[in-house]
């Protein structure tokens, strides 16, 4: 194992810990951004350093293909090859592949799909994945999964869950660098509690480094979204890190926290933020509105963001559609409200002041209680 996990602070499940990673001691619960090329798309390594960003993930699928595993091994792996000293997270390729490409196709074998570059088709196996994913050399790197949309019903989601079972005894005999990387295995099974159970008692029986709850954020409604998570995180080890894949939304950091789970990554804070839209306290701040044209707040006067202390509504409403710089403003504001979402996470659960930091949370952006 080459984590350290240390619980620092609790409130009935939600708990505050240190992640000791081999870049980085973390402090969670934690958002990551998607740098999905190697990069957070608008934002330097410096701003992200500076905003407070702990950790950072990369796609598997997307690093294979350009600048491709073998390079980056011979570079010293992706923290030499985008310069990042601080942790970095990979995802298998399996989840990008059959949410990106439609005509990919699962078997025993592994994942198979039409390259993008020249059309023929290829296969990524779950020892493939790992061998790519030790290259690229991340801190923790995620089993290769079997991943169906929560909205799919019937014996597909039956054996996916099963599959991905078998699949990480493939994973863990691959993975050939324990000391210096985390594999995390990923609990799947729909919405279905009894095969969510079998999912995660036979992960935990493997006794992995950490865990993630997969297979969410694909379209189903918040009470089974909170329902899986809950059901999850209340079965998985205490002493482990828990991570739920692609969720995203503030108030979802939020419940899932309370819930008992420490570490989120989504792309919706930088992508929200290329369609001219602010994560605000109230909710969303859309800065292409008419309204922003002559506003001179700035976005959230209760952010201490470079951006907030330095540019007006009205500014950053006439960059939005005509210069690079509108998205990279609202990304940079929208990662560092994401950042401190975090902080306030860990810090209210430490110091014992989770529930009022919830409350006024929820007040701030539900005020008529709806
Ligand atoms: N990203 C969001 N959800 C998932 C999932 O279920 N599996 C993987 N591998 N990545 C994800
Ligand atoms: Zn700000």
């Amino acid at each position: 194992m080459a984590l350290r996990f240390e619980v620092l602070g609790r409130f009935n499940r939600a708990r505050a810990a240190q992640l000791t990673l081999p870049h980085f001691v973390c402090q969670t619960p934690l958002f990551m951004p998607v740098g999905t090329q190697g990069t957070i798309k608008g934002l330097t390594n410096d701003q992200l350093e500076e905003i407070g960003c702990q950790i950072i993930l990369g796609n598997t699928y997307h690093l294979a293909l350009r600048p491709t595993s073998e390079l980056l091994d011979e570079l010293g792996g992706l923290h030499s090859f985008m310069k990042w000293p601080r942790a970095l997270l990979t995802d298998s390729g399996g989840f990008q592949m059959v949410s990106l490409l439609h005509l990919a196709d699962i078997t025993e074998k592994g994942v198979t799909f039409q390259s993008p570059i020249d059309g023929k088709p290829m296969l990524l196996t779950p020892e493939e994945s790992i061998q790519i994913q030790n290259r690229v050399g991340a801190d923790i790197i995620m089993a290769l999964d079997d991943v169906v949309k929560t909205t799919i019903t019937g014996p597909r989601i039956e054996e996916a869950m099963y599959r991905t079972l078998r699949w990480i005894d493939r994973c863990v005999a691959a993975h050939k660098r324990p000391n210096e990387q985390n594999l995390f295995g990923i609990v799947q099974g729909g919405l279905d509690p009894v095969l969510r159970d079998i999912c995660v008692r036979g992960l935990v029986e493997r006794n992995l480094p950490g865990y993630a709850i997969g297979g969410l954020s694909g379209g189903e409604d918040k009470d089974s979204f909170w329902r899986v998570v809950a059901q999850c995180t209340a079965a998985l080890p205490e002493d482990k890190p828990r991570y739920v894949m692609g969720v995203g939304y503030p108030l979802d950091i939020v419940v899932c926290s309370a819930l008992g789970a420490d570490m989120y990554d989504c792309v919706y804070p930088t992508r929200t933020a290329r369609f001219g839209t602010a994560l605000v306290p109230e909710g969303v701040l859309k800065l292409k509105h008419q309204a922003m044209a002559d506003d001179t707040r700035p976005i959230d006067p209760s952010c201490s963001c470079m951006v907030c202390k330095n540019f007006s509504r009205a500014y950053i409403h006439c960059l939005v559609t005509k210069d690079a710089m509108g998205s990279q403003l609202l990304s940079y504001h929208n990662l560092y409200y994401m950042m401190k979402l975090s902080r306030d996470l860990h810090s209210s659960i430490v110091h014992e002041k989770f529930p009022e930091f919830v409350c006024k949370f929820l007040q701030k952006m539900f005020p008529k209680g709806d």
